[in-house]
């Protein structure tokens, strides 16, 4: 923070309320979000933190559609449970409301009707999709067809899920309405439209000048937008479920939810605080944040400035958007749909008093600069090794010994040591690393620096062994504890931000009745003769079989859903077809089949093994770069493919006479090919 603000305004993304939240989400916005504004708080700043359900969009009316319900009755549930799930985690928003609150629809009406009046859009009229039995225009989502890249039947207007590819409704082949089924016809609509061109000079300036301080990832995909040439976006859509178009013949049409929703970040703001709202979003020293997800990079960094901008009276910018990027489930990319997703709802029912082991997993898996996986095995190990085995232990240690020899009153530093000096100077250099690290929006490396106090006092009663002084010299066991507990105090300081169930558990055990950030650092949090209360666990072990049920849950959907993605992602990514080549260039390949006698490593090579072969006509050596995949043990006696008539080459010394055929995957995984059932060696295959 370079420059200090008066207060601080924080959003994060309002999510869709078409679906729950899960593990992705709060990875990659929620948790930051908060760890950051806890921090602020802390620290004393004068902060707020917004958020709301997005209720709007094409995707809550398919929910309804897809449920036999009506599209409020969606909104209405999801709502409830996102609101819920979040408050249960500890996600400490100053204000979560939704976008289909009047205050909402007022505001988001009256900003576009500004605009309207000001002349700052324009007018277009385009040829779309219309439904004639049903009576409406259909979005891109409600039209399906033949995708006219891969041939699969049911591809939507805006994308096919079978081969990933962005698609156009009218690129579609066999177009059908997902309304009435009937072949919908093109038919004449006219929209608003915010001219991105006019801004680009000045977000060009704004951000690729003012703003070199943001990620790389935000600043690159800004960047590359930019790049781009940015084009006029149609504001508003020809749907039933949004804000109107507050304008005169404008029936049918409302505002595109990428318009409204991020005036709902106002919206909310004036829920909250009626009357001073203005001086959040329009004084210059209010510092605006948006925490988001990649997605989302292009409407906050590009879009919603540009609606500020438009609106002129003052709006700030934000002076920050960091947008972390996806993490991904087992390997493979989370799906609503498909339900590929650890839900945050039934995580919190099926981990009870574990909010903050979610917390500190996904923080410290956080996909801040490329994406991440998150794995049950993982969530396991770093409970167990970590929160219970470092964290928890030595609190634990700390307060158990306090009773057993200073019946739970904080001892005196009687005799001190060098160590216990030295422990104590390190507090303030890891305090000074957390703020760095969190002023820059490093939440791996904070809780990583947070977590090294904990380790620091682990070390600190491992060296120290105030178990065995006890027997002989009570005033270092004294001392030891002290020090120990000052530490335990600075950990009830330093955890708040990223585990506050823990961190308030913790501050009952010591018997803080208060906790600033100021005092972290001090070697004196708690006085000689203060009381603490009795020893609680703050963590407790996972056993394998909490994992186990995860696991088969995933499993029993893994099958259908899984392989399909990865079918996808990978004939993505096959190299291209080669130059074509004739039949006799085919044909002056000599391949046979052959058999592997002897098998070697290659010595001081990690890919190579060294193959002795029988092809019928001669035995030869080769070398392959096959070890990675296979024992010298395996290859043995194993029937391979040779092309046998490539000129010899030196390998390592080695002279290799042919070439062993492989499949290889995307992946890099390599197999030997082989003929379906042993034929004899020298056998020709073309
Ligand atoms: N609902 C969007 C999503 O989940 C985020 C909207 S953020 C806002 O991707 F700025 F528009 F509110
Ligand atoms: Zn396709």
């Amino acid at each position: 923070m370079e420059k200090s603000y008066k207060r601080h305004l924080i959003t994060a993304a309002l999510p869709y309320a078409n679906g729950a939240v899960h593990i992705g989400h709060l990875a990659g916005v929620y948790i930051p979000a908060d760890i950051y504004v806890r921090y602020l708080r802390m620290r004393n700043r004068d902060v707020k933190f917004i958020c709301g359900s997005d209720e709007h969009g094409v995707p809550i009316t398919i929910k309804a559609k897809q449920q036999n319900s009506t599209p409020q009755e969606v909104v209405d549930k999801f709502h409830l449970i996102i609101k819920d799930s979040f408050e249960r985690l500890g996600i400490s928003f100053d204000i979560y409301s939704r976008t289909s609150s009047e205050t909402h629809h007022k505001t988001a009406s009256s900003f576009f009707r500004k605009l309207y009046e000001d002349g700052k859009f324009i007018e277009k009229e385009s040829e779309q999709y219309f439904d004639e039995e049903a009576n409406h225009f259909l979005a891109d989502r409600y039209i399906t067809g033949t995708c006219p890249k891969c041939g699969a039947e049911n591809a939507y207007g805006d994308q096919c899920e079978k081969c990933g590819s962005t698609l156009s409704p009218n690129e579609l082949i066999n177009p059908k309405s997902a309304l009435s089924g009937s072949t919908p016809v093109l038919k004449k609509t006219s929209h608003w439209y915010l001219p991105l061109d006019k801004y680009e000079p000045w977000l060009r300036e704004w951000i690729l000048e003012e703003h070199k301080e943001w990620k790389v990832n935000v600043y690159g995909q800004c960047k590359s937008w930019l790049d781009g040439g940015l084009q006029p976006r149609a504001v508003s859509r020809d749907l039933d479920w949004g804000v109107p178009v507050p304008v005169e013949g404008a029936d049918g049409k409302v505002l595109y939810v990428w318009f409204d929703a991020p005036i709902g970040y106002i919206s909310n703001t004036i829920e909250l605080l009626p009357d001073e709202w203005e001086k959040w979003w329009k004084d210059k020293e209010t510092r605006l944040l948006h925490f988001i997800g990649k997605d989302n990079i292009v409407f906050h960094c590009i879009v919603f400035p540009s609606m500020l901008k438009a609106y002129g009276e003052g709006f700030i910018l934000p002076d920050n958007v960091p947008a972390n990027e996806f993490l991904n489930l087992e390997g493979n990319k989370i799906s609503t749909s498909r339900n590929w997703a650890v839900w945050l709802h039934e995580y919190l029912d099926e981990f009870p008093g574990k909010e903050d082991v979610l917390r500190y997993v996904l923080c410290a898996n956080a996909p801040e600069t490329k994406d991440n996986d998150f794995t049950w095995k993982d969530f396991q190990t770093r409970n167990n090794s970590e929160l219970v085995a470092i964290l928890g232990n030595f609190v634990n240690r700390a307060v158990v010994l306090t009773h057993k020899y200073f019946s739970g009153e904080v001892p005196s530093h009687l005799k001190s040591e060098l160590i216990d000096e030295d422990t104590l100077a390190q507090i303030p250099v890891l305090k000074k690393n957390i703020e760095d690290s969190l002023e820059n929006f490093r939440f791996r490396e904070a809780l990583k620096e947070a977590m090294n106090l904990a380790r620091l006092g682990n070390k600190y009663l491992a060296d120290t062994e105030p178990w065995k002084l006890a027997k002989t010299d009570m005033e270092r066991v004294a001392t030891i504890l002290n020090t120990s507990l000052q530490i335990c105090a600075n950990l009830a300081v330093a955890f708040e931000p990223f585990l506050p169930h823990t961190t308030q558990k913790l501050a009952y055990m010591l018997n803080m009745k208060s906790r600033n950030w100021d005092d972290f650092g001090s070697d004196s949090i708690l006085r000689p003769g203060h009381k603490i209360n009795d020893a609680r666990l703050l963590f407790e072990k996972i056993e394998d079989e909490a994992i186990t049920l995860q696991l088969a849950k995933l499993e029993a959907i893994r099958p259908k859903v899984i392989d399909e993605a990865n079918e996808v992602a990978i004939e993505d990514k096959l190299s291209p077809l080669k130059d074509e080549c004739t039949f006799d260039e085919f044909m002056k390949m000599d391949i046979r089949t052959a058999t592997v006698l002897e098998a070697e490593r290659v010595p001081k090579t990690d890919k190579l093994l060294k193959l002795l072969i029988n092809t019928g006509l001669d035995t030869r050596t080769i070398v392959s770069g096959i070890a990675e995949y296979y024992t010298p043990e395996e290859m043995i006696g194993k029937q391979i493919c040779i092309l046998a008539n490539l000129a010899p080459r030196k390998i390592k010394g080695i002279e290799s006479k042919g070439m062993i055929l492989m499949a290889k995957e995307e992946s890099g995984k390599m197999r030997i090919v082989s003929p379906e059932e042993k034929l004899s060696n020298g056998s020709c295959i073309n």
